[in-house]
């Protein structure tokens, strides 16, 4: 998709040229005197719009207006989050449409995280996933124009940020989505080395022989009832000097999870090919990254893999050595994504990180506990903490965050290795996280549980490319170099080296 924006007043947007217009109408609305606010007057007054969010009145073949379609939308006081509800609510029409040629303009300018929230609407309503089907979609939305009231260098760099954004979700949307015998952890590896090719970005790839050396038993064991070998993906961004030490993204690439010997029920497995949603996100923030080339360091780790029955497979009470040394006793063969987080977080050790964070669709616990809004987020460091709570507000892509009392790791004893991989059903999603934390000691540590929010079901089922904007958002306040968005709270500490 080819996003653009662009100074456009109301009378301006009376002679544009797209197949259909947006039109977000906001509070404090003054009509001129052009065709476009004569309308909105008219409608406001007849109260057949109003300004709260998520309002829509469809118009077709106004006079003096050239967009065929025109959607007059409320959008409250123009929060981030009143555009976010104004176009999730218009998309719908504007899909069914066949729009190909959109441009959405405001009565008045958006703050840039509003603007941020437009741009990633717009695309979020639009995407169509197409990669295996026969048939390609006949017409999709090609181009979308931004016309905002003024463009300055903040609304521009908004829009930047915004764009690069859509590209890394869309990039996350893709891998998530694709069948498990189209994403294999050798096609995920890939795709790493194909964003490689970009400036600044390196990548190794790593298969069983490499790992077996690096001594990741644990890992290891959950790729060995599967034929597709396993993959260890290490991207580089470098964007600041070798002696700043990077933020270690590591996202859970399990390509395919039946549960092992341990195996899930079969109603909805087809769901467990979104169990490498994390590494999907890694992989969109390294796109992103590509494009906007922030002053910070930043390197993802992938450890991909399936997780398959077999007469070699890793069996309940098996023990394997970790790479930390730590002796793991797989009590239940489905509790695979920690067996391959932990060695991945022993090996982020050794680039001294400011802050790691694994990205994981861990537990079905973390999404009875907070459903499909927010993310479960863990972290050892206040500092870090409060930095990606905030980065998730500010990007819309929300999270929030749980305990890590040493008590809840009582179930995780064993009587014959240094841990056991479960512990009893209660608090699930804070046992794993306990479990992760005795891997992640040496620097400060988060991890984002998004088993519910990863992709959605039912009629919507896909992947819905969470947390890349959370983490983007982290990243770029982290390298200061996003001045033109500042958080609208007071700063609450978010240097992650405190
Ligand atoms: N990939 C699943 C977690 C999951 C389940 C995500 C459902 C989204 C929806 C993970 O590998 C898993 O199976 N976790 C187990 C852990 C249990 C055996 C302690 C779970 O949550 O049931
Ligand atoms: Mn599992
Ligand atoms: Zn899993």
């Amino acid at each position: 998709m080819n996003f653009e924006i662009t100074p456009l007043s109301l009378a301006g947007a009376c002679q544009d040229k797209s197949d259909a217009l947006i039109v977000l109408v906001s509070e404090g609305f003054k009509p001129g005197k052009d065709a476009l606010s004569q309308l909105i007057g008219h409608a406001l007054q007849a109260k057949d719009l109003e300004f709260k969010a998520g309002k829509v009145l469809p118009g077709y073949l106004a006079p003096g207006i050239h967009a065929a379609r025109i959607w007059l939308v409320g959008c409250g006081q123009g929060s981030a989050a009143s555009v976010k509800t104004a176009i999730s609510a218009v998309m719908p029409a504007v899909k069914s449409a066949q729009i190909v040629n959109l441009t959405v303009v405001m009565v008045s300018s958006l703050d840039a995280v509003a603007l941020q929230a437009a741009v990633q609407g717009v695309a979020d309503g639009s995407y169509v996933y197409t990669t295996t089907l026969s048939k390609p979609i006949a017409r999709k939305l090609k181009k979308v124009r931004f016309g905002v009231p003024v463009l300055n260098a903040v609304a521009q760099t908004a829009f930047d940020t915004a764009v690069a954004t859509v590209s890394g979700v869309e990039l996350a949307k893709e891998w998530a989505n694709r069948p498990a015998n189209h994403a294999t952890p050798t096609l995920l590896a890939q795709a790493a080395q194909q964003l490689a090719k970009s400036a600044k970005l390196t990548c190794q790839v790593m298969g069983p022989k490499e790992v077996a050396k690096l001594g990741m038993g644990s890992f290891m064991s959950v790729a060995q009832g599967s034929r597709e070998p396993l993959r260890f993906i290490v991207l580089q961004y470098q964007g600041a000097s070798k002696q700043q030490s990077p933020v270690v993204l590591v996202g859970k690439g399990i390509t395919f999870d039946t549960g092992g010997i341990s195996m899930k029920p079969a109603a909805e497995m087809d769901e467990m090919k979104f169990d490498m949603s994390g590494a999907a996100s890694v992989l969109g923030v390294f796109k992103a990254l590509g494009q906007l080339k922030p002053s910070i360091n930043v390197v993802g780790l992938i450890p991909a893999c399936e997780n398959m029955p077999d007469g070699l497979a890793v069996k309940p009470g098996d023990v394997v050595t970790s790479m930390s040394g730590q002796t793991i006793e797989i009590l239940n063969t489905d509790a695979e994504g920690r067996l391959i987080l932990c060695d991945a977080l022993t090996y982020a050790e050794r680039f001294k990180p400011a802050a790691v964070i694994d990205i994981a669709t861990l537990t079905g616990a973390c999404m009875v506990a907070l459903g499909a809004v927010r993310s479960g987020l863990f972290a050892s460091n206040d500092a870090l903490a409060a930095a990606l709570l905030q980065a998730g507000e500010q990007a819309l892509d929300l999270c929030w965050r749980l305990p890590l009392d040493d008590d809840y790791a009582e179930g995780l004893k064993s009587n014959f290795a240094d841990v056991a991989n479960v512990g009893g059903r209660a608090g699930g999603a804070i046992t794993a996280a306990k479990f992760l934390q005795r891997f992640a000691a040496s620097y400060p540590w988060a991890h984002l549980d998004i088993a519910g929010t990863a992709w959605k079901n039912g009629a919507a089922k896909g992947a819905t490319g969470r947390p890349v904007g959370l983490l983007l958002q982290y990243l770029l306040a982290h390298s200061g170099s996003q001045a033109s968005v500042k958080p609208r709270k007071a700063k609450t500490g978010v240097s992650s080296r405190a």
